[in-house]
């Protein structure tokens, strides 16, 4: 019998969503820029989708009306907490993969921005995952699906592992405790779209449902969080291209193919998903499309 099921979170900040159809209207990563390269990336077309009802990346962009909040002016609560479960362990490796060569299992890539109230994204954030293997057990002796790793100076994260198998009286998951610096430890779980269980699970909280997309014969899915961690509101000064020149090949308006090499600001990226490249989605924006090279 599985005990996550039979507890709950208490005491953890006030449980919201990844709703985001909003801009702050300055110059850095906003969450429209994300959802803009999700949709260029074709994750809005119901075809490519799994069912997702309300995960940020997959909604319309701007023609919805905004879910203001005081604190966040795209519309986003912070991310729900969940139970922790039987299966946490502490001093997991620092790692962004959780696979070897032969790890059987569906290949999945997780990716996403880690933001605070004010919807910038936050650096240095640890992020701890641990997940079931592919037939639904995890590694209590050793750390098999355990990893931890922490986000860049852009607020981003990628993790690389397998689907999770799945384990009597749960839908299929990954937890994750996510903590900003010298700020409270999030603890919650990330579903999958589609999943029969979802509608059974006890615990299961649409908010938490990652967008996945099928890739080749892997899956790519996104996440953002969201903690209850304040911010200046107030614009910052943050150089866009249209106002520093950053340099590089990276130009808005070309059509890039999968595998394009571009320099931004002085990194090598390579393009993921076939697109054209609009303001806002410079590579380091939007790791949805371009990873460092
Ligand atoms: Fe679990």
């Amino acid at each position: 019998m599985d005990s996550e099921t039979s507890t709950s979170s208490t005491g953890a900040p006030s449980t919201g969503n990844t709703t985001d159809t909003g801009t702050t209207g300055t110059g850095h990563v906003t969450r429209k820029a994300v959802l803009r390269a999700a949709l260029a990336a074709g994750m809005a077309a119901p075809a490519v989708l799994m069912g997702v009802p309300a995960l940020a990346r997959t909604l319309t962009d701007g023609t919805g009306a905004p879910a203001l909040t005081p604190a966040c002016d795209d519309g986003d609560d912070p991310t729900p907490p969940q139970t922790e479960g039987p299966y946490f362990k502490p001093n997991s490796p620092r790692r962004t993969s959780l696979v070897e060569p032969g790890t059987p299992g569906t290949r999945l890539s997780v990716s996403g921005w880690v933001f605070g109230r004010a919807c910038r994204p936050i650096a240095g954030v640890l992020l701890d995952f641990w997940q079931a293997d592919v037939n639904g057990a995890y590694d209590n002796t050793g750390f098999r699906f355990r990893g931890h790793q922490f986000t860049g100076a852009d607020g981003a994260f990628r993790l690389d592992t397998i689907v999770p198998g799945l384990y009597p009286g749960r839908t299929r998951h990954i937890h994750v405790k996510v903590q900003a610096p010298g700020r409270p430890v999030l603890t919650t779980q990330l579903y999958f779209p589609g999943e029969p269980r979802n509608n059974t699970d006890p615990i299961f909280d649409a908010r938490l449902l990652m967008s996945v997309r099928d890739a080749g014969g892997a899956k790519e899915a996104a996440f953002d969080f969201v903690l209850d961690v304040p911010q200046d509101p107030g614009p910052t000064p943050t150089p866009t291209p249209t106002q520093t020149s950053p340099g590089g090949t990276w130009a808005a308006g070309t059509a890039y193919r999968a595998g394009d090499a571009v320099t931004y600001a002085g990194r090598g990226y390579v393009c993921l998903q076939a697109h054209t490249a609009q303001p806002g989605w410079e590579p380091p924006s939007v790791p949805a499309l371009w990873r460092a090279a």
